[in-house]
């Protein structure tokens, strides 16, 4: 089914307003539901830096997460708007589940063609190791089993790598510490870690490598700043920095641009409450385009209506919601690679036209009746 026939039939339904109406109202609910969604996503974050295994619960109760391993993890390791010793709090618990999170964790990170100092930067930056010696033993195991199944060959075992890692954070200490006034040399952490690899000795560069690198920088440990991003949509088919040409002023602006759901949102900054625009996808269609003024450009456009505007509409800086005046709209991608990525995911959006969807599953109804 072509385009055409589709708009064709849309027509024969119900008049152009009409459609616009129920296209932009359907744009304006799956934005108030992902603003719900968020709000619950913000209380599930607070609960859980307060709580975590609480605010688990919440998330997994209100549907915003799977209660699999995997999941936490992943929701961990993102760690947006997460207190990193809320973190360390639950990947330290001793319940099997937590473990488990624990070890699906650090499948995440990877430490590949990394050396100890390295992966161990990583590791420690992504959340905070609690105080408690039976957790910090549990993460330093997982941490361990983690890094050799990377880099299998650097050590004879685990236990290795373990103990070495411990060496190396408490080098950290020693070297950074102000505290600590003796400075162990590169002579002295060598022979502290003689006979570690199941009674052997490991190479001697590898431990001075790990030695300068500690030496030349501390462990960072990552702030608690509460990083609050608000995150307007969920799993958004595309999001990212674009330049709009203006409809009535011919300008060139910087808009944050978030594709879901057939729908178009733009917004002034990340961080907006509300849309500036809302472009509803149905009707409409997309190519590339040369500009004189900018590269990589694209445009949405009805398909033989050059000069009809666009529905759509946009908030005024005074908080009045208008109609655009758009007869098209033309944009401009940072890069020739996002202009591809923003045209083919806008494409795909539009050939999921819900509308399609719904008269098609109809029309297989009427005629399944008329079988009969
Ligand atoms: C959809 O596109 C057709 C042309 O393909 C046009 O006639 C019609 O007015 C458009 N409808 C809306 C709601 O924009
Ligand atoms: C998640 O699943 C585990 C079993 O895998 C269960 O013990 C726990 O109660 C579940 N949590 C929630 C919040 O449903
Ligand atoms: C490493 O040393 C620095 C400086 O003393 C300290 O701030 C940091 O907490 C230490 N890191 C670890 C993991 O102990
Ligand atoms: C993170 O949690 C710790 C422990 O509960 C607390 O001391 C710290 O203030 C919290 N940080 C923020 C930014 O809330
Ligand atoms: C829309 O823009 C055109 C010029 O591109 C202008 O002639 C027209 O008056 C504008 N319409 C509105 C409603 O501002």
């Amino acid at each position: 089914v072509s385009d055409e026939d589709l708009n064709r039939e849309k027509q024969q339904i119900l008049p152009e307003t009409r459609w616009f109406a129920i296209s932009f109202q359907r744009c304006s609910s799956v934005f108030r539901k992902s603003m719900q969604r968020n709000k619950q996503m913000a209380t599930g974050r607070k609960k859980f830096n307060m709580d975590p295994t609480k605010g688990i619960c919440f998330l997994i109760d209100s549907s915003l997460l799977k209660n699999t391993s995997d999941d936490i993890a992943q929701f961990l390791y993102k760690g947006e708007g997460l207190n990193k010793t809320a973190i360390g709090d639950y990947l330290g618990e001793r319940d099997d589940f937590n473990i488990e999170v624990l070890h699906a964790f650090l499948e995440l990170h990877e430490f590949t063609d990394l050396n100890l100092v390295q992966a161990l930067r990583q590791f420690l930056w992504s959340f905070r190791l609690p105080g408690e010696a039976q957790k910090i033993d549990r993460m330093m195991e997982a941490f361990a089993q983690r890094y050799c199944h990377c880099n299998p060959g650097v050590f004879q075992s685990t236990d290795t790598c373990y103990i070495l890692s411990f060496a190396v954070i408490m080098l950290n200490t020693s070297l950074h510490n102000p505290n600590v006034k003796d400075k162990p040399s590169v002579q002295r952490f060598t022979a502290m870690n003689r006979g570690i690899n199941d009674g052997g000795d490991l190479p001697e560069d590898l431990l001075r490598n790990l030695y300068d690198s500690i030496k030349n920088e501390p462990f960072k440990i990552p702030e608690d700043d509460g990083n609050d991003l608000t995150h307007t949509f969920f799993n958004p088919d595309r999001e990212g920095w674009l330049l709009k040409l203006g409809g009535r002023v011919k300008t060139w602006k910087r808009r944050w641009f978030i594709l879901t759901d057939n729908c178009l949102y733009y917004f002034e900054y990340t961080t907006d409450k509300e849309p500036r625009g809302i472009i509803p996808l149905e009707n409409l269609s997309i190519r590339e385009v040369d500009d004189s003024k900018k590269p990589n450009c694209f445009e949405l456009f009805i398909p033989n209506h050059k000069d009809q505007v666009i529905k759509a509409c946009k908030t005024e800086a005074d908080g009045r919601v208008v109609e655009g005046n758009h007869t098209f709209y033309r944009i401009s991608a940072p890069t020739a690679e996002e202009k591809d990525e923003w045209i083919n995911s806008i494409k795909a959006a539009i050939s999921k036209d819900p509308f399609y969807e719904m008269l098609a599953a109809r029309k297989k109804k009427v005629s399944s009746l008329k079988g009969l």
